[in-house]
């Protein structure tokens, strides 16, 4: 039987850093591609709009890029003076649900193919391929000098600063899945022998860095979440073991709410998606024949298989609870059902963010709220995720 106790906790009001939420359950950010040219379509507003009427308590706008050498393609935002007016406009209409809307701010760094990029050249920790952007002719990622990530730095946090200004209640600052600041945290992207390279304190130098400045920008009392992957799921990679090192410092670094996802887009993706494979959505939605061809090739050993099951992430999530003691926790990976909303309330997780399960059904709070035995109905056959890059971006291929 579902336990009562904990799904009132989740549907009852909480508090995070200042900002009261009408309840405990959060949008996950799922890019939706539905920017074209870097502009919110009417799409974009409508899924979110139609979230927060569905009774989630804030919704998420994913990949926020701090600027435009952080897009990995130039069909998503970045945070600039020609955004402002939709993107507060988009925000506002949202907000008329009751749901507070947080963004996602994320850097590419070194994996890039974004055509309105100033150089063929993007920029990372260490030298290496520019994986994304390879059959785009932009072969190449170099590291950082350190006067580069000081400007870094100061773009993400101008990046929040803006985000606030346009009306965004929260920010969660993108530590994860392989992009800009995780390139820093996994050693396998990270091969600096200087003060950002090396230990797990060295490789965090950079993001505990960004969270200081973004902090500075928005002010003591904003909410600040924080997504990592708990490891990239690859050999010499971060490991289970480095990330309760990193949610220490995250923790220490002043974040208000950690969320810990899995794996990496580069490297291992279904590691944070379980369920059906992503490639063949993706084969067949990519217009570049290089990249369609190389997605074929080496597909099998990118796209590992994990067999879905309900919260398949929670036993290490679990584990950083001891290690992120200040903040909150929210959980990640898997949530369908009122019985897992239950389990993961009497873990001790503060808040959930729902990914798939909204997309599958954005009045899932209204329903899970009217039904203890509510079940949501997505199948996690990821066909979402593979429409990515079509025209039109994902929905939900079931409804
Ligand atoms: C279509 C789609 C797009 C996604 N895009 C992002 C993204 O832009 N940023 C991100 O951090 N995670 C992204 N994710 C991962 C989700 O946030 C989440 O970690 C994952 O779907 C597991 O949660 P769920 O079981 O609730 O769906 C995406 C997932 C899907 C299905
Ligand atoms: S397409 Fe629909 S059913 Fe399949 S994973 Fe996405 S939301 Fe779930």
């Amino acid at each position: 039987m579902t336990d009562t106790a904990a799904l009132q906790k989740c549907f009852s009001q909480a508090k995070l850093n200042g900002l009261t939420l009408r309840n405990r359950i959060i949008k996950a950010g799922t890019f939706e591609g539905k920017s074209p040219r870097g502009l919110p379509s009417a799409d974009l507003v409508e899924l979110h709009r139609r979230i927060g009427e569905g009774g989630t308590a804030m919704t998420n706008i994913a990949y926020c890029a701090a600027e435009n050498n952080g897009r990995l393609h130039a069909d998503m935002m970045y945070m600039h003076e020609y955004v402002r007016e939709p993107l507060t406009q988009m925000i506002a209409t949202i907000k008329t649900t009751g749901a507070a809307v947080c963004g996602q701010l994320s850097h590419a760094g070194a994996m890039s193919k974004n055509s309105e990029m100033d150089s063929w050249v993007v920029k990372g920790a260490s030298i290496g391929p520019n994986m994304l952007g390879m059959a785009y002719g932009k072969f190449l990622c170099i590291g950082m000098t350190r006067p580069q990530i000081r400007e870094r730095v100061q773009v993400m946090a101008r990046a929040a600063a803006f985000m606030k200004s346009v009306g965004f209640d929260a920010i969660e600052i993108h530590f994860g899945h392989g992009y800009g600041l995780s390139q820093f945290m996994s050693p396998i992207t990270n091969r600096r022998t200087d003060e950002y390279g090396g230990s797990v304190a060295n490789r965090m130098r950079f993001p505990l860095e960004v969270l200081a400045a973004v902090r500075k920008a928005v002010g003591d009392d904003f909410p600040l979440l924080g997504k990592i992957s708990m490891s990239d799921g690859v050999k010499g990679g971060t490991t289970y073991a480095e990330s309760l090192e990193m949610a220490r410092l995250l923790d220490e670094g002043g974040l208000d709410c950690l969320i810990a996802s899995d794996g990496t887009s580069s490297m291992n993706p279904m590691l944070l998606f379980h369920g059906d494979s992503i490639q063949p959505g993706l084969v067949e939605h990519e217009k570049n024949p290089l990249m369609k061809v190389g997605l074929k090739m080496i597909g099998p050993k990118l796209f590992r298989h994990y067999p879905y099951r309900e919260t398949y992430l929670i036993e290490n999530a679990l584990r950083m609870r001891d290690n992120f003691k200040r903040g909150a926790m929210c959980y990640i990976g898997g949530v369908s059902s009122n019985e897992s909303i239950a389990r993961v309330m009497t873990s001790g997780f503060d808040f959930i963010q729902l990914g798939r399960p909204l997309l599958y059904d954005p009045d899932f709070v209204k329903n899970a709220m009217a039904d203890a035995a509510y079940v949501n109905g997505c199948t996690h056959c990821n066909q979402c995720a593979g429409l990515i890059e079509a025209p039109g971006g994902i929905r939900c291929t079931l409804r």
